[in-house]
């Protein structure tokens, strides 16, 4: 059966478009272009109507103000609370039974979580964090693995107008820190420890070491996830179950300004400073509700969805987090990572728990496809009626096989492409209406309008731009206007540039190509080439340090790194390893070196910059481009034969 179904992957690669299959498309919520066309006749009134479909404690009465763009307000008169609109309003519909997330972890605990028992955990934190002093507008800071409690803790902070901010738990501390600092954290959220793969790692330990720097940190609030021992300090830790405990049982949401700060979460940029990307109430969650419903046709009452994100990435923010419960979803939460305890659990727990949507990247699916078609053959699969795929241009190849191995050929695979900044999906298929094409991701959702403006490649690739402001914009970079403007809107106030190139076929599909700054995106997350390198000039033998990325079958992109080092150091494998885990230790794992390549000198202008451009071309063994620019062309030869050593 394994060796059919492979050969019709390759059978279907040939096809160019799949249309909705007729009885997905006839239970569909949206099976027709109205919807497309309401949003081009009334885009305001069309993202007014989705706004309404939240709970507003203060009706909005103004939709846009962009009296001073770039920086848009959405629905600003209004008021409503986003921990409310994702619990209490489905209580008090009657849906306090309900199944907010089936929790399972590593070694196969389970937990079902409702909706009511979500809120009554949410009310004694949310007091448990104004008895530690945290008043609405601070920051708290969030590092925590996949349990129920990351969930529990972002929405206490929004029952209260705190902001929070949640660092990757496979963040290295010393990222905490910076992000912790750079945002004035008082409170940080955290645990004993974290479970990966059957080992523990001793998270709060390995924070102590840097939390002491962070000034503005008042309180340090621990979470039970691994019993391991650690050690409090009695002035600043406390324990997350013994302050809910201590805390009163009811805490009403308090209603905020639609504009208010719900969370900022830093991601990557050109440069080596991570931007702390803002997103505000109303907006947000209009547009995660919105797309979340309808990307993912939602039938709340019979749907299990999964998102396989970890919470501390925008997908986790808006897809596992406050889109589905804004929408009264039952989601599946997995503590634990694809291939542990074995490389079916996935598909195990598609079968255990009926899964009918599942949404993850491209990467996770070739790792799938290279474990092969027998682990999901072996379970029950059937539940299943729709795909979704996020983080990079999936491949035609791994598209096809996500849809003949995973979806049956029954399941419409919706690829979304949006960005932390977009804080929700901006160009994914109506799955009921808009036939798919491996590879893209289709057409702009209704009242989201995105265009291609020329870049300088030449060729009939342009430069993806949205063109009108949306309500899940981010509003600015934490702390930073200038860098916003700067950074998205050096084309004019009314046109976001994304930072990816794109393709428009025929039918007005984009095809996004990839990042055109100085981003990798290695397994669908964001990394700077420039915050890698100064992970590797921080390592006292290492002199410089240039970082380009070249493809990579499994991880989309792969990290190589071009180091001199100092006079005295000799390059030997085991400065190699030392490198590459200096740089896991300073960023985390995900930035960790594909490759090192030894070099005597970077290739440099004239007035000494670096050419990147040169060193991609090195680094996947291309004929040079242009190298006239260069003060010394020799050093790329001396630089191929170094990489011929080292490959
Ligand atoms: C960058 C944003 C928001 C999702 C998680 C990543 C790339 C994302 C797609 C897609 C092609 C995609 C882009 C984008 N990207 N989704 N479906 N097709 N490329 O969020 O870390 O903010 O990264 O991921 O390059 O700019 P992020």
């Amino acid at each position: 059966m394994t060796t059919d179904r492979t050969r019709r992957v390759e059978d279907l690669l040939a096809v160019p478009s799949f249309a909705p299959p007729a009885d997905f498309r006839e239970k569909a919520l949206v099976n027709d272009e109205s919807l497309y066309q309401q949003a081009a006749a009334d885009r305001l009134g069309f993202w007014a109507e989705q706004a309404r479909t939240l709970h507003w404690d203060q009706p909005f009465t103004r939709v846009l103000d962009d009296s001073n763009p770039p920086f848009y307000r959405w629905f600003d008169d209004g008021r409503l609370n986003a921990s409310y609109n994702c619990l209490d309003r489905h209580v008090a519909a009657g849906l306090g039974d309900r199944v907010a997330y089936y929790w399972h972890g590593e070694e196969g605990e389970e937990r079902a979580v409702t909706y009511g028992g979500l809120l009554a955990d949410v009310q004694r934190f949310a007091n448990a964090l104004k008895d530690l002093g945290v008043r609405k507008g601070d920051v708290v800071g969030i590092y925590l693995p996949m349990v129920p409690e990351v969930v529990v803790a972002m929405l206490a902070c929004a029952r209260i107008g705190a902001v929070h901010n949640v660092v990757f738990g496979g963040y290295a501390p010393e990222a905490v820190r910076d992000r912790m600092q750079v945002s004035g954290a008082k409170v940080l959220v955290t645990s004993d420890g974290a479970r990966r793969k059957g080992r523990v790692s001793t998270v709060k330990d390995n924070l102590d070491g840097v939390l002491g720097e962070v000034e503005s940190l008042e309180k340090v609030v621990v979470v039970r996830v691994t019993g391991s021992t650690v050690a409090m300090r009695p002035d600043r830790d406390v324990w997350f179950h013994e302050v809910c405990a201590a805390a009163d049982p009811v805490c009403p949401a308090e209603p905020v300004e639609a504009e208010h700060p719900l969370f900022i979460l830093y991601s990557s940029g050109s440069t080596g400073k991570p931007k702390g990307i803002l997103h505000t109430t109303g907006g947000y969650l209009t547009g995660v509700s919105y797309t979340h419903r309808l990307v993912f046709d939602l039938h709340p009452e019979t749907d299990v969805y999964w998102c396989t994100a970890d919470v501390g990435w925008i997908t986790g923010h808006s897809y596992v987090v406050y889109g589905p419960l804004a929408n009264g979803t039952t989601s599946v939460l997995f503590e634990g990572a694809p291939d542990y305890p074995h490389k079916g659990i996935w598909w195990e727990l598609v079968e255990r728990y009926r899964v009918t949507t599942f949404y993850t990247a491209p990467t996770a699916i070739r790792a799938c496809m290279r474990w092969g078609a027998e682990l999901p053959a072996r379970h029950d699969l059937s539940s299943l009626r729709l795909l979704g795929s996020v983080g990079e241009p999936i491949n035609p190849k791994a598209w096809t096989w996500y849809h003949v191995v995973i979806g049956g050929e029954r399941c419409p695979i919706v690829d979304t492409w949006w960005q932390t900044e977009t804080g929700a999906i901006m160009i994914a298929p109506l799955p009921g209406v808009v036939s798919t094409k491996p590879g893209s991701a289709t057409r702009p959702l209704p009242g989201i309008s995105a265009d291609l403006v020329p870049g300088d490649e030449g060729d009939d690739s342009g430069l993806l731009v949205l063109t009108e402001p949306w309500p899940s914009m981010l509003r600015t970079l934490y702390g930073d206007d200038d860098r916003y403007v700067r950074t998205y809107f050096s084309r004019g106030a009314r046109t976001y540039l994304a930072g990816d190139a794109a393709r428009r076929d025929e039918d007005g599909y984009y095809w996004v190509l990839g990042r055109v700054d100085d981003v990798i995106n290695v397994s669908g997350h964001r990394l700077s080439t420039a915050e890698v390198e100064s992970a590797l000039v921080s390592h006292p033998e290492v002199a410089e340090a240039a970082v380009v990325a070249r493809p990579d079958e499994l991880t989309g992109q792969a990290i190589v790194a071009f180091v001199t080092l100092r006079g005295g150091a000799e390059p030997s494998d085991e400065l190699q390893t030392d490198l590459r885990d200096h740089v896991a230790a300073r960023i985390g794992k995900l930035a960790r070196p594909a490759q090192v390549v030894w070099a005597d000198e970077l290739p440099k202008t004239r007035s000494g910059k670096i050419v990147r451009r040169l060193l991609r071309d090195v680094a996947e063994g291309r004929e040079l481009g242009d190298v006239t620019t260069l003060g010394d062309a020799g050093v790329l030869d001396r630089l191929r034969s170094q990489l011929a050593n080292t490959g």
